[in-house]
């Protein structure tokens, strides 16, 4: 085995890249910074806490940020733990998250579900769950806040299994919540964790006690500590006992496998405000996430020794990437363009020569880099599962591009994500209908928004379509600056956008009041729909056609 080789499996193994997908409010930020304390934190993409008045300087972009109060860029923290290099792709968050959320989970190999112990399952979360669920990568449910009023536990587990459809293997178990909360026991290692405030924040150790299973008799009376009364003692254990010998009986075994394969949740209880229950988390997910993922091609290479639907393993010596999101003037000094780019194989060096499978041709890769707040520093080398940003100045990059030491292959794209908003747009000043069209062929290329339109239409009337409605702000925004075409949005009153295959009479949709049919920039057929009926009507009645959450693969 060649140096490079060694060296490869060793960074590998160490490596794990993930994402947090939550619910505003359930706590990511909170999470984030918690995990920080616990690794020496390498690089910072973007602060953790998009506070606006923390800035110092602001672009364009920032701007919007600003009035918003949102962080709309995706920025990727690396730290390092326990000799583990820890990728943590945050997803954009708040109100209005857009397509940008659903790409960065295509660059993770696992993701951390995180639920408010008092709401359980919420709509974001459901949705960014889908997207994990059709790529197979392994969810891991951090239920967060039982320092507070929480719902029983075991019908948050019955809420996963109902709402989401997957099955769930407590880790640990929650001793009461709110003022009643004691601690987790570790139904792994027997051990309790009493529950600690963190008014420090400081992410202090706390101790564990093992315990010889629950029937322990220290169990009962370490619940009770040192007060005399044990009637509440006896209660939280009397309900704590119940419940964990329902799940021995009713719960699912913990299997690796189906962890792996995104069908079984491993769950664990804790509060991130308190730094409670976190670093047992951090400590069990490491162990059981998995290193990066093989990436699968959709063309082969020029050589033919890799065909279409081979692996790439990342322990490949040859260099792989692809780019999966694109994010304009971050640098407000510069009005630039960055591409995100995740490493599937090899080893990253900077001024590397790689090729650029679409462009069939050479591009050197001289400005790779990572982002420290506002700061940009350079990066010299990274591996597999690493995440970078590329200054792209020449606009040579596109969502899906793939970045490779071997000629022709391919992985396969970043599909499109079904929007729930749409909107036409309007044209302040005629004459500038061409840089209008200019302006939307390329934002929507670089993946702003969608736009679709009436078969044999040409350009006219395009239907802008997003996965969050602050995508058509950025939008009008980066016509009035890039393009100088001022714009008027309209919303339409669609809320849901399916790909349909099958043998589709678009016209026969467009003739309903409830719904229109209409092409994307591939040509696909898609039918836009203005209720949940609609859409239901139409799954219902047309059972020879498929109706998908995600755009086609791209035709040849
Ligand atoms: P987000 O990024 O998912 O939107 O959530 P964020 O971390 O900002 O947390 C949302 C609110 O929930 C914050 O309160 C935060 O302090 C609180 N929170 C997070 N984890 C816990 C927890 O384990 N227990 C309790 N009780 N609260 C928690 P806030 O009042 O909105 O903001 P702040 O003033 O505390 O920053």
């Amino acid at each position: 085995m060649s140096e490079l080789e060694t060296t490869l499996q060793k960074e590998v193994k160490r490596r794990r890249t993930f994402a947090i997908i939550s619910h505003p409010d359930a706590g990511k930020t909170t999470l984030t910074e918690k995990l920080l304390l616990y690794g020496g934190a390498i690089h910072l993409a973007g602060a953790v806490r998009a506070k606006a008045n923390q800035r110092s300087t602001t672009s364009d972009w920032m701007e919007i940020e600003r009035q918003r109060g949102i962080s709309i860029s995706t920025s990727v923290l690396q730290f390092e733990y326990n000799g583990y290099v820890i990728n943590l792709l945050d997803t954009p968050g708040h109100k209005d998250f857009s397509e940008d959320t659903y790409r960065t989970l295509m660059a993770a190999d696992a993701a951390v579900m995180l639920i408010d112990a008092a709401k359980g399952v919420e709509p974001q979360t459901r949705k960014l769950f889908e997207v994990c669920r059709m790529r197979g990568i392994p969810i891991f449910t951090f239920i967060n806040k039982m320092d507070r009023p929480s719902r029983e536990p075991l019908d948050l587990l019955d809420e996963l299994e109902k709402i989401l459809g997957i099955r769930s293997c407590p880790m640990t178990w929650p001793i009461g919540s709110g003022d009643r909360f004691r601690g987790v026991y570790d139904r792994n290692t027997q051990e309790i964790l009493f529950f600690q405030k963190d008014t420090e924040n400081k992410g202090k150790k706390i101790q564990a006690k093992k315990m010889q299973g629950v029937d322990d008799p220290e169990f009962l009376k370490s619940l009770a500590g040192d007060k005399e009364d044990t009637y509440e003692a006896k209660e939280l254990y009397d309900q704590f006992k119940s419940e964990l010998e329902l799940l021995e009986v009713a719960g699912d075994t913990f299997d690796w496998d189906r962890v792996l394969h995104g069908q079984l949740s491993p769950v664990f209880f804790g509060s991130a405000m308190n730094t409670f229950g976190v670093e047992q988390f951090l400590n069990r997910f490491i162990e059981l996430a998995p290193t990066p993922a093989p990436r699968v091609t959709k063309e082969p290479s020029a050589s033919g020794e890799i065909k279409a639907g081979d692996e790439v393993p990342p322990t490949s010596p040859k260099y792989t990437s692809f780019i999966f999101k694109i994010q304009a003037n971050m640098d407000p000094s510069h009005r630039d363009r960055v591409a995100f780019m995740r490493i599937c194989s090899g080893h990253f060096e900077r001024n590397m020569i790689v090729k650029h499978t679409r462009l069939e041709k050479d591009v050197k890769l001289a400005m790779p880099v990572s982002f420290f707040g506002q700061e940009r520093v350079v990066v010299e080398e990274a591996w597999p599962g690493d995440v970078i940003g590329l200054v792209d100045t020449n606009g040579s990059f596109r969502i899906g591009d793939t970045l490779t030491a071997i000629k022709g292959i391919e992985f396969t794209g970043v599909p499109s994500f079904s929007p729930e908003h749409f909107a036409s747009v309007i044209i302040m000043d005629p004459m500038k209908r061409k840089q209008l069209t200019k302006g939307l062929e390329q934002l929507s290329e670089e993946g702003v928004v969608q736009i679709y339109r009436q078969r044999g239409m040409g350009d006219k009337d395009p239907v802008l379509g997003a996965v969050g409605a602050l995508q058509f702000e950025v939008l009008q925004h980066r016509l009035a600056a890039e393009y100088g075409v001022e714009t008027k949005i309209d919303k339409l009153p669609y809320v849901h956008c399916r790909w349909v295959t099958g043998p589709i009479n678009a016209d026969q949709f467009s003739r309903r009041e409830d719904s229109l049919g209409l092409v994307d920039r591939d040509d696909n057929p898609v039918l836009l729909f203005k209720s949940d009926w609609a859409l239901r009507y139409a799954t219902d009645n047309y059972k020879d056609l498929q109706f998908l959450t995600t755009a086609p693969a791209k035709k040849a």
